[in-house]
């Protein structure tokens, strides 16, 4: 795709949504599919990476409708899923196969689980050892992986990285096993498994840093509506920010804590940005709130990003770094070991588009330094098939001297279909996109 910035200085007003949160709608078909009951689920992210979910349910036994903006599972309980015919093919996602993973452990049946080339180079010990630990057998750390079911044991666990995916996998698995499964934590990672679960009946406990899970006998899964996705939000709250004159306000936006460590960076960076409530996390049925969204363009100043903060902002961290590389003085984000392992090593695939140009990015060991300039250069630029990179090279070029040139665009399918048409909208004549 090429993108040509028309006009020097960007100017807009516009109010919008995002569509479904991605975290949430993988979860939805989980939960809806283990529970007593028929679920509607309202505002389901259609993305290549929850279809996946979908399918891999259905090849589960599980009788899923899509409609235009809902899916309705008809649960089967929690013991009520039968053994696959094939694989079950988790494509680019790895929330499908790490949370799969758990819950294939507990079946009375083997299944094997793939993916793409991608994820088959993501690490998978890191949920097949701790689910080992419980009972589970596997055959081998990559995918494809054979996964043999079993009568599980429960374990008091402490996560090795700081992954919800890990954690989510060993509580799924957790509902299974005769006792109580305890995940410990030394930082906070996000938590839609526990706050749906418990929203569901499941015997949970979440205190600071641990969470626990008992055997659970049924869920009572109840329609629901998945809020606007956080991650996605952040792109066109990037575009508001880095534009000369512009205000946005993102409606129904899911705001949940764990969500929301881009926007307490951006704050502290000097961004203009309100949150007015529409929904409190006590009148979510899945206890999560949502918000609509106000940003006005800001100057923003370079921070520090503490190693804490990281698993808060894990996603947003490839827009975070285009914005450090326009706000004035220097940023340091620390340890960003785990960005080297999702769907591309994205300190080399984000940072590399934004050094070639013109971006002042240092890396050491595994911290990263970037230092403010004016206005990047138009350049080519490659997504590496990952959907977050291909996002960020879009919104960089639509503020660089020149015309860009984007490799793909396609794989922005796999969390945001409809991301550049909203940014057609949004920007009108003022960036063009062919
Ligand atoms: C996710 C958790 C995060 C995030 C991923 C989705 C989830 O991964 O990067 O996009 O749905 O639980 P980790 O928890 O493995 O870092």
């Amino acid at each position: 795709m090429i993108v040509k910035p028309a006009a020097e200085s960007i100017v807009f007003n516009a109010s919008t949504t995002v569509p479904g949160d991605k975290s949430i709608s993988h979860r939805s078909i989980f939960f809806s599919s283990l529970s007593e009951n028929t679920v509607r689920i309202e505002n389901f992210l259609f993305s290549e990476d929850c279809l996946r979910t979908i399918e891999a349910f259905i090849n589960l036994g599980i009788e899923i409708n899509c409609s235009d903006s809902s899916v309705t599972v008809t649960g089967k309980g929690l013991q009520g899923l039968s053994k696959p015919s094939g694989n079950i093919y988790a494509g680019n996602s790895g929330t499908t196969a790490r949370l799969m993973l758990g819950l294939l452990s507990a079946q009375n049946f083997k299944a094997v689980i793939s993916g793409d080339e991608s994820l088959s180079k993501r690490p998978m010990k890191r949920v097949t050892e701790p689910l080992g630990e419980m009972g589970a057998d596997f055959k081998g750390n990559f995918l494809p992986i054979e996964v043999k079911g079993s009568r599980l044991r429960p374990i008091d666990y402490r996560l090795v990285v700081a992954s919800a995916q890990v954690k989510s996998a060993i509580l799924i698995a957790g509902m299974y096993a005769d006792g109580v499964t305890a995940v410990h934590q030394d930082y906070k990672t996000r938590d839609h498994t526990e706050r749906m679960l418990k929203s569901f009946g499941a015997p949970v406990s979440i205190a600071e840093s641990v969470v626990s899970i008992s055997k659970t006998d049924y869920l009572n899964v109840v329609d629901f509506a998945v809020p606007g996705d956080a991650s996605s939000a952040a792109f066109l709250v990037a575009l508001c920010l880095l534009s000369s004159k512009a205000k946005i306000t993102v409606r129904n936006v899911g705001i949940n804590p764990t969500r929301l460590g881009f926007i307490n960076v951006l704050k502290r960076m000097g961004a203009k940005i309100d949150l007015n409530i529409v929904l409190k996390e006590s009148d979510s049925e899945i206890g999560e709130p949502s918000a609509d969204i106000t940003v006005t363009s800001s100057n923003l100043q370079g921070t520090t990003v503490r190693k804490e903060e990281i698993p808060l902002l894990i996603d947003e961290l490839p827009i975070l770094f285009l914005l450090f590389a326009l706000a004035e003085g220097r940023s340091y984000v620390e340890n960003v070991s785990e960005l080297k392992v999702k769907e591309t090593d994205r300190v080399n695939s984000v940072l590399s588009n934004l050094r070639r140009m013109g971006a002042d990015v240092e890396t050491t060991g595994e911290d990263v330094k970037i230092t403010g300039v004016d206005r990047l250069n138009a350049g080519e630029l490659l997504s590496f098939s990952d959907h977050r990179t291909a996002m960020v090279n879009i919104i960089a070029a639509v503020f660089a001297k020149g015309n860009s040139y984007i490799d793909d665009i396609e794989c922005i399918n796999i969390s945001y279909p409809g991301f550049v048409a909203e940014l057609k909208s949004i920007l009108s004549d003022q960036v063009e996109f062919r």
